[in-house]
């Protein structure tokens, strides 16, 4: 399962679960490009790499901009002169009531969540056939090329207050799979993770006070909220040789959410 010497690019890796998920990578001596919109968190989370004795690079780059993610992969190219996966993680809410959505919030959600992803894999994908027709690039170890997209319990079920972030993750589902089909012929693999309800400054922001956080807990049968690490261990394990024969899928981390049925549950959690 080494990921040794990989190049790994993670979008949104400033915080949250891209921050873990870069970790994570790093720890298992990956190279990773934490590539953020936000200078601040993107810089700071790289010096927490480094000074835990990783190796990080930290690049600018708004996932919805084409000439950003050019300069991303070229920026990457320069300093390791290879791509071997992508996680696109990056990804913003529109809590709005469905009366209340602006052109702008589903705009903006669909640019980032949906858009974001279709142009980076694009990208880092000709890059990585690049490498498998060069061949003298091939991955030393661990799981060949692979692409991992962040989507969410809400490409399948929703709240009435998240619609363009449901319409974006249920697009980024089928973005899975038609990129999984489109790979596939050059052995680039391509799957998806659906975090439930994961302890981040995203959704500390959406999910307001306590009382919710007890709601979420309450109504999911494992009974807590989960980690960023908890998703980040998935998207290595996605990564890796072990997973060589998965294509196409999502793995939900929802603590038991999505299988609950809540018609025939009064109590609670597990009941
Ligand atoms: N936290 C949860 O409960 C939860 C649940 C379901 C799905 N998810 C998904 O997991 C992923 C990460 O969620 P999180 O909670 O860690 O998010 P977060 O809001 O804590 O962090 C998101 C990061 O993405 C960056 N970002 C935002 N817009 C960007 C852009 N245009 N280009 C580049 N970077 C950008 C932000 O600066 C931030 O560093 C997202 O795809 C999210 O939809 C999270």
């Amino acid at each position: 399962m080494a990921h040794s010497d990989r190049v790994v690019i993670v979008t949104g890796a400033g915080r949250g679960i891209g921050l873990a998920c870069a970790r994570h990578f790093a720890r298992h001596n990956a190279r990773v490009i934490v590539a953020d919109v936000d200078e601040e968190t993107g810089r700071s989370a790289c010096e927490d790499i480094t000074a835990n004795g990783g190796e990080a690079l930290f690049v600018r780059a708004d996932v919805g901009e084409r000439l950003h993610i050019h300069n991303m992969v070229a920026a990457t190219l320069e300093a390791y002169g290879r791509i071997d996966v992508l996680i696109n993680n990056a990804a913003i809410r529109a809590n709005q009531d469905f009366f209340s959505i602006t052109d702008d919030d589903w705009d903006q959600v669909m640019r980032v969540n949906l858009r974001g992803p279709f142009l980076t894999s694009q990208a880092v994908a000709k890059q990585m056939i690049t490498q498998i027709e060069g061949d003298e690039t091939a991955p030393s170890e661990g799981g060949g090329y692979s692409i991992v997209n962040i989507s969410s319990v809400d490409a399948i079920m929703t709240r009435a207050d998240q619609i363009p972030f449901a319409v974006s993750k249920g697009g980024l589902n089928q973005l899975t799979k038609v990129l999984a089909l489109s790979l596939a012929p050059h052995g680039i693999r391509v799957n998806a993770i659906g975090p439930g309800s994961i302890m981040t400054e995203g959704f500390r922001g959406e999910s307001g006070e306590a009382e919710r956080r007890k709601t979420v807990a309450a109504r999911t049968p494992l009974g807590r909220i989960g980690s960023p690490d908890e998703v980040a261990g998935i998207a290595y394990f996605l990564a890796s040789d072990e997973a060589g024969y998965i294509t196409g899928q999502c793995i939900y981390a929802d603590g038991g959410r999505l299988i609950q049925d809540y018609s025939a549950n009064k109590k609670g959690r597990g009941e």
